[in-house]
Order: C-alpha cells, then structure tokens, then sequence
C-alpha cells in the first residue's frame, strides 16, 4: 500500500510525459505540483521554461534552475499542469486548497491543455464535499457570506494565525462548505459574476482534459 505522498510523487512523475520539449509548461501550485516540480528538473535542459501559477511555485521552479516567464511575455502554452482538491468525472474540479486558484485559473485559460495530478482520494462523483474557495475582494466579505448562505453555504474566511490569509493578490479566500455542486458550469459561471468575487474555486470553464490518478495499482489516466 502507497502513502499519500509516494501517490502524489507517482503521478508527478508521470506527468512528465505531457510536458513538450522545446517549449514552455504552465505549473500550478501545491504540494502534488511539487513533486511534478522536482520531476520537471531532470528535463530543465530540454524546456525553455514554465510560467508558474503562485509565489510558492516560482520560488521552487527558480531554486531547480527552471526559468519562469511572466504570462503577458508569452503566448498560448501547450499543457498546464497541476493538482485538485476534488476532481469529477467530467474533469471539472474544485481548486484553490493553496490559495492560488486566480493565478491559476488564468494559467489554465492560457493553456490548450489542463493536465490534473492527483491521488485517489481526490475523485468524487460530486464535487462539494471540499469547501469552495472563493477570492475575495475584502470589503465584499459579508455580503458575500450571506449570498452563500442563501445557496445553503456556510463560508468561513480562511485564516492565518490572527488575521485573514492573503493571497498572492493581496484578497481573501472564502471557504464554502455545505454546498453540493451538482452543475459545476452553471455554479461558476454565477458565483464569478457576483460583486467582490475575484475568481471561484470551480474550474469547469477551465476544466482538465487529462487525470492522471495515483492509485496503489499504478497511474490511472482519465481522459474526459
Ligand atoms: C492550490 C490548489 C492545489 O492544486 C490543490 O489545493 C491541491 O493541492 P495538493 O496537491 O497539495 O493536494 O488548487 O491552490
């Protein structure tokens, strides 16, 4: 039996195989993107670079010796890789666990090609188990708060330490529980369209073409 986390080292290995030599890579964020990250050093000769989704992700890109390109420097990237907090099996997903969801979002949206890594746990039928994150624009929070609970959502700014986390933009997150998101393109479409909503955690406009599962029998791929 494989822990978590050889799952995750797995299926970011694996991942490898998406990555185009000669061009760039779009990198997400998170701890199974960090293992992609430490796989994608052994091809660091064969890349030109990536163009990466938070603060956190470039600073380990650049520690490798990976370059990372401002988005607005380059064009369309052929694939963009990165983990879920829950994937369906439509490839839509709830994303922003590490609080990168609006970078990437806007990494995903200028790539052909979503690729999800993610251990088994993270597939569900239904996504709304994990809380929905949801930037924010600060002074937007309360009545933000109540326009989810009249959804049936209970939303709780996430913290760190005494005060309100911020994000790599300087917003806050919501985290959205109680929610059961049974038409995902629907749900982002009309949450992205409230005021003081930067970005909502649901990637459906922006869903994956690929799932590559760890499972303890090996790599699962999901094309959908
Ligand atoms: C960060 C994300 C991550 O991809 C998501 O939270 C999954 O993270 P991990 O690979 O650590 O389980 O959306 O904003």
């Amino acid at each position: 039996m494989l822990t978590q986390d050889e799952l995750k080292t797995q299926v970011g290995q694996a991942a490898l195989a998406y990555v185009v030599p000669g061009e760039l890579v779009g990198v997400g964020t998170g701890s199974t993107v960090n293992k992609f990250i430490d796989a994608l050093a052994s091809m660091r000769t064969q890349i030109k670079g990536a163009v990466s989704s938070s603060e956190a992700s470039t600073q380990r890109l650049k520690a490798l010796g990976i370059a990372v390109f401002d988005a607005n420097a380059v064009g369309e990237l052929s694939v963009y890789i990165d983990g879920a907090d829950e994937v369906d099996h439509h490839g839509h997903m709830i994303k922003g666990g590490g609080a990168a969801l609006t970078r990437e979002k806007i990494v995903a949206a200028q790539s052909c090609r979503f690729v999800c890594i993610a251990d088994e746990s993270k597939l569900v039928q239904t996504l709304g188990k994990f809380p929905v994150p949801v930037e924010v624009i600060p002074m937007a929070v309360q009545r933000l708060v109540r326009q989810f609970a009249l959804q049936g959502g209970i939303a709780t700014v996430r913290m760190k330490g005494d005060a309100p986390l911020l994000t790599d933009n300087g917003q806050q997150i919501l985290d959205v529980s109680g929610l059961q998101i049974t038409d995902a393109l629907a749900f982002e479409t009309e949450v992205n369209q409230w005021p003081g909503v930067v970005t909502v955690g649901v990637f459906a406009h922006q869903r994956a073409q690929v799932c590559l599962l760890g499972t303890s029998s090996g790599v699962k791929t999901l094309n959908f």
